[in-house]
């Protein structure tokens, strides 16, 4: 077998012996590595498309992640909290103990019980986990929002999940300016009763409104009770929804429980990144992410480990910030993203090469397909040729890592720009379009054939949108819409979105989102966009955009309009990187815009069968923009 081989520590062939032949004991093993308040009746209850995990069982996540380190762990820093102001701070197990129990009584004095919903909208810090395992204390469901987003997308999230309380910050910090979130919360919330309270942590201190349902973090904090019991939770009770982008307009609420959660995350964090006591982990993911929940709340607390938390952007004050902070820190264990380790790359090797790096032995990457040559370059020049790097492919609906490397748990030969194997208890395939498993080295669809504990419980308020999005492609398989294959060592290389889902940055964005946002514009009659390879952000957006007739106004203004409209609806993460009018799009004779054209056509690749078109000029006018489009490229690289 060709590939890079390493020693990735242990060699446990038993466990994937076991969880092959019989998957619901071993998840059962794996699930009493956890502190259960009482023990489960029964493993897995599974009514297709329906999993619940420990069924009977108790447990609290909040609990697993802090009270258990109290005995051993209390002094061991949790969390080393690196503002990008430069500013520091370091939460040990005890600190973080504390403030959660007193936090969680804060929002027990706001009159929130089990099973309320409370938004989360804050920067990265220190307040923002507390928040989350306060909430997860006493039964609440956490719904963190991704700071970047906008008031306008915020507020579809909030009205969703109807929640009583919102956190978040009088400001933010993103490369040097503050993002004025408090601002962004009281337009989201204007028209919303539901809203019982504000709670606002002052991080930047600008200055902001109050109005009679604000309160600040620290008032509230003040004089309140550091002692609260965690709650004895059924296993499958919601821990948190997290809103996530798919192929139709509205974001779907992922909801995820906790025993089922809580064990997958506690063994994959385990087994990928063989985490030891005196490690450092940084994961730079924000936590408005789902990498973010999982790998910077869940998976590092549950096992008592010492991680850094970064505030800020990855290239703020430069490009080296990322490895500036390894060297201050003394990181063991990086997990970041293709797009961080490409735009760091673009500057050269001179900036890695004048940090010392050398505290760093094992290497993640997630998110979005890391190209051999970004995996090579992270192997050579900042792992030094003796760190392994782990490609994790996974998704917010499966709640962790899915197809891994597992230096903790055995040793295999990595090959660059493959996820190598499925964890241990996994079913999956690549199939072809009637499900039937595809030769070895052929494109097909990535699918998972049985169920796993962190798996989502459904869609928040929506069972039906659940089956439908991720089971009915293939009956009792879920469908997570990526293009995979499996060569003949049985190693999976994933190979991107076969939907209408973009990854720009690695960052989910859907583009019936997009498109409605564009189309809810006074002069736009129709609009697709679509993704085309970009070689820092993995995906850049492009859109094109037919206007209604009779429209005067100049295509400069409008691009303009249209930009600070997808800004303020969705937030600055979905600007597309070009817009161009054209004046019809490729559809099918009942009407559909044939996507697979736009994306065939921004790849370069082959078109096809166009005879169902509706109007072939419509293709040659969108051929010519990508033309001009690849032009101005080749052009600005020049
Ligand atoms: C993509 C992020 C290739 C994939 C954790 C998936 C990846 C989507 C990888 C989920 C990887 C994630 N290699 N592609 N290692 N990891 N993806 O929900 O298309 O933000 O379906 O979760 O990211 O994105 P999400």
């Amino acid at each position: 077998m060709s590939g890079i081989n390493i020693g990735l520590g242990n060699n446990d062939t038993e466990i994937r012996r076991e969880a092959n032949s019989d998957f619901i004991t071993f998840w059962e093993r794996q699930a009493k590595n956890l502190s259960w308040f009482s023990t489960w009746k029964k493993t897995l209850d599974w009514s297709p498309p329906f999993a619940r995990w420990f069924v009977g069982g108790t447990i609290n996540a909040s609990y697993n992640t802090l009270d258990i380190h109290q005995q051993n762990k209390a002094d061991k820093p949790a969390i080393l909290w690196e503002g990008e102001n430069g500013e520091s701070r370091v939460l040990t197990y005890k600190d973080m103990w504390t403030r959660v129990q007193k936090f969680a009584n804060v929002l027990k004095s706001l009159g929130v019980q089990k099973g309320d919903r409370i938004i989360i909208y804050l920067p990265m810090i220190p307040e923002l986990p507390i928040s989350m395992l306060a909430c997860a204390r006493i039964g609440a469901i956490h719904t963190v929002i991704f700071s970047g987003f906008s008031a306008a997308a915020i507020k579809d999230r909030i009205d969703d999940s109807k929640s009583k309380i919102v956190i978040t910050a009088d400001g933010g910090y993103r490369r040097g300016n503050i993002i004025k979130l408090k601002e962004v919360i009281d337009e989201a919330i204007k028209d919303f009763d539901f809203i019982q309270n504000v709670i606002v942590v002052e991080r930047t201190k600008n200055k902001i409104n109050m109005s009679s349902k604000d309160m600040l973090w620290n008032e509230l904090m003040h004089n309140i009770s550091d002692t609260c019991v965690a709650e004895k939770l059924d296993s499958s009770h919601p821990l948190y929804i997290l809103y996530t982008s798919g192929t139709t307009g509205k974001p779907k609420g992922v909801l995820h429980g906790t025993g089922g959660y809580l064990t997958h995350l506690y063994s994959t964090f385990k087994w990928a990144f063989d985490i030891k006591d005196s490690d450092v982990f940084f994961c730079t993911a924000d936590i408005g992410w789902v990498t973010g929940h999982s790998y910077v709340v869940y998976g590092p607390l549950l096992h008592g480990a010492t991680e850094v938390m970064y505030e800020g952007a990855p290239d703020f004050p430069d490009v080296s910030r990322i490895w500036k902070i390894i060297q201050k820190y003394k990181v063991t264990i990086l997990y970041t993203t293709p797009t961080a380790l490409r735009m760091s790359m673009k500057f050269g090797d001179d900036l890695p090469n004048s940090f010392d790096l050398s505290t760093l032995r094992l290497l993640g990457s997630v998110g979005e397909p890391i190209n051999p040559e970004v995996w090579k370059w992270y192997f050579k020049i900042i792992g030094k040729e003796k760190c392994p790097i782990i490609d994790t492919w996974w998704q917010t609906e499966t709640g962790g890592m899915m197809i891994s490397a597992l230096p903790g748990l055995e040793t295999i030969s990595l090959k660059p720009g493959s996820g190598t194997l499925p964890i241990p208890g996994l079913n999956i395939s690549v199939v072809d379009e009637t499900g039937n498993d595809v030769p070895p080295n052929t494109k097909g669809y990535l699918v998972i054939k049985n169920p796993w504990p962190g798996m989502l419980l459904t869609l928040w308020g929506d069972d039906e949108k659940y089956r439908d999005v991720y089971w009915s492609k293939y009956k009792n398989c879920y469908y997570p819409g990526d293009y995979a294959l499996k060569d003949t060592d049985g190693y999976f290389w994933l190979l991107g979105r076969a939907d209408d889902v973009l990854k720009v940055s690695g960052h989910r964005i859907g583009t019936a989102e997009l498109e409605s946002c564009i189309v809810s514009h006074h002069d736009v009659a129709e609009s697709a966009v679509c993704g085309i390879p970009d070689e820092i952000k993995g995906e850049a957006i492009i859109a094109f955009v037919v206007l209604k007739q009779n429209v005067t106004a100049e295509a400069l203004i409008l691009e303009k309009e249209l930009s600070i409209k997808i800004r303020t609806d969705i937030g600055a993460i979905a600007t597309p990187k070009q817009i161009y009018f054209v004046t019809a799009l490729p559809k099918t004779r009942s009407g559909k815009i044939m996507r697979r054209l736009l994306k065939g056509i921004a790849n370069n690749e082959t078109i096809g069968d166009v005879s169902t078109l509706e109007d072939g000029a419509a293709v040659t006018e969108i051929q010519s923009a990508f033309d001009e489009l690849q032009k101005s490229i080749h052009k600005k690289s020049n």
